[in-house]
């Protein structure tokens, strides 16, 4: 195994002693905001730098009050840059009004080459940069811009470090994103993820152990894990990883995402054997059609999924799944987009993301000829997104008359006096509660299915 690229004690301690500057000076007086786009690792990361920003004794606040705002970015499709830069133009208006306060951007995005310099040359009201390899110098950077009133541009190239032993503001204390690896390997030759996010790099299972138990202690219900491929787990096993962390007692272990490639028949048989890793599985398949698959760089096949699929069903009857597709991948044709149909249809996934294939610059498949138009692409994911709903709509009311635990996760964002929370199998359940029930068991009997959530009552008071 290769060494791990560990960031050394002392330069964790080093930036430990900016944070503490920084307390020194402006603690108690400061606001923050974090606006956070794409997948869990990024917000995994955005409770990083707000733990930075605790202990800095900066308080959250709301967007247009804070004192530093900051974007962490995502670029995986096109919109979600277009995202992004609109948003930070937005705050130039903002800052107008009030020059003291820090425009700072991060993330995925900023690791592409050539960004960082096109924000700092174009846009001179963004004070601070970094990237996904060096986010554990926050306070450092964030030093520059306070005390040296710099602008500061400090992107990393690199195969990516493990920082253990930062800080953490957790969003949900109860049901908490736990890392396990960073970064991909795969190179699927859609995907910009390896090249922003660097190599495949394990947390030794000890310090994963470590946090899980720390985290169990403080209330935790529920954690996931994550990795771009939480099937190629280096710290030992995967399956034996989940074995180890299920003793420790915590109540939900779920995990993301898994590559049908490295899923493995011991991995099953630990989902199966262990009452608390929870029945539901992300298994993204992108394309139903091997020959599309294969332009993929994806190493499976139709077929290799599906009897994934019917392992996964024989051993855990009750798995929930759901998967991402991408429609529209170059060359695509309209037969190798009903072989997707077609998958839908033979799998009946619980949920699906659906995407238009989005050429993303530096990868392979964004030099493919794709003379699809985009009408046509726009078309055919309306087909399978309507396919996927009524899949969807049908597995919801099947579980009308069901009764669930249900770990409440929040107020009802949509129904007041209520309350919602994900079954074991991931279902969304709203019903009546309060505040005080989030983070806690509810025992709920299902009464109807809506569009994409279910409704319930409890049965325990
Ligand atoms: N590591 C995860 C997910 C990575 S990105 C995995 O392997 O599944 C999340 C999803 O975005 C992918 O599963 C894929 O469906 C989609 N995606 C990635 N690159 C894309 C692109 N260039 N165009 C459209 N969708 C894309
Ligand atoms: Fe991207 Fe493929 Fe890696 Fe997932 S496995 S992050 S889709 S390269
Ligand atoms: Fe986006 Fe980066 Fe995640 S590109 S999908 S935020 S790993």
């Amino acid at each position: 195994m290769k060494e791990k690229p560990f960031v050394p004690q002392e330069e964790l301690a080093r930036q430990e002693s900016f944070v503490r500057e920084i307390a020194g000076i402006f603690g108690g007086r400061k606001t923050y905001h974090i606006v956070t786009l794409g997948c869990q690792m990024n917000v995994r990361d955005s409770e990083t730098l707000a733990g930075f920003m605790g202990e800095m004794g900066f308080s959250p606040a709301e967007k247009e009050a804070a004192d530093i705002v900051l974007y962490n970015t995502c670029c995986v499709r096109e919109n979600a840059e277009n995202r992004a830069l609109g948003n930070v133009i937005w705050l130039k208006e903002l800052k107008r009004e009030r020059p003291d306060m820090v425009i700072a951007v991060c993330g995925c995005m900023m690791q592409e080459e050539g960004m960082a310099a096109r924000l700092q040359k174009r846009y001179p009201f963004i004070d601070l940069v970094f990237g996904t390899h060096n986010a554990y110098r926050f306070p450092e950077y964030l030093y520059q811009v306070l005390l040296q009133k710099r602008r500061v541009f400090e992107v990393e190239t690199s195969d990516g470090v493990i920082a253990e032993g930062l800080p953490a503001l957790r969003s949900r204390p109860h049901s908490a994103f736990v890392n396990i690896m960073f970064g991909c390997d795969n190179f699927c030759s859609y995907c910009i993820v390896p090249y922003v996010r660097g190599r495949e790099r394990s947390r030794n299972a000890n310090d994963i152990l470590k946090e899980v138990e720390m985290l169990r202690d403080a209330g935790a219900q529920e954690i996931t894990l994550l990795g771009q491929n939480v099937n190629s787990y280096q710290g030992g096993e995967f399956a034996s990883l989940l074995r180890l962390l299920s003793q420790t007692g915590i109540p939900r272990i779920r995990f993301m995402t898994s590559h049908p490639k490295d899923l493995s028949d011991d991995l099953i048989a630990a989902m199966r054997d262990l009452s608390n890793v929870m029945p539901q599985l992300h298994l993204p398949v992108q394309s139903g059609s091997s020959e599309v698959l294969r332009r993929m760089n994806r190493r499976y096949t139709r077929e290799h999924y599906l009897s994934l699929v019917e392992k996964l069903r024989a051993a855990i009857p009750e798995i929930g799944l759901t998967t991402d597709i991408i429609v529209g991948f170059p060359g695509e044709t309209l037969a190798q987009f009903e072989e997707t149909l077609s998958l839908v249809e033979e799998v009946r996934y619980d949920s699906a993301f659906t995407f238009i294939f989005s050429p993303r610059r530096g990868t392979l498949a964004a030099t493919y000829p794709d003379d699809t138009p985009e009408a046509e692409k726009s078309a055919r994911i309306q087909r399978l997104i309507d396919r996927q709903q009524a899949i969807s709509q049908e597995i919801l009311s099947a579980q009308v008359g069901r009764e669930e635990w249900v770990l409440v996760d929040d107020v009802s964002a949509r129904d007041t006096g209520c309350v919602c929370g994900r079954t074991p199998r991931g279902h969304m359940v709203n019903f009546p509660g309060n505040a005080d029930s989030v983070g806690t068991f509810a025992h709920v009997r299902i009464v109807s299915a809506g569009r994409n959530t279910l409704r319930g009552e409890r049965i325990d008071g």
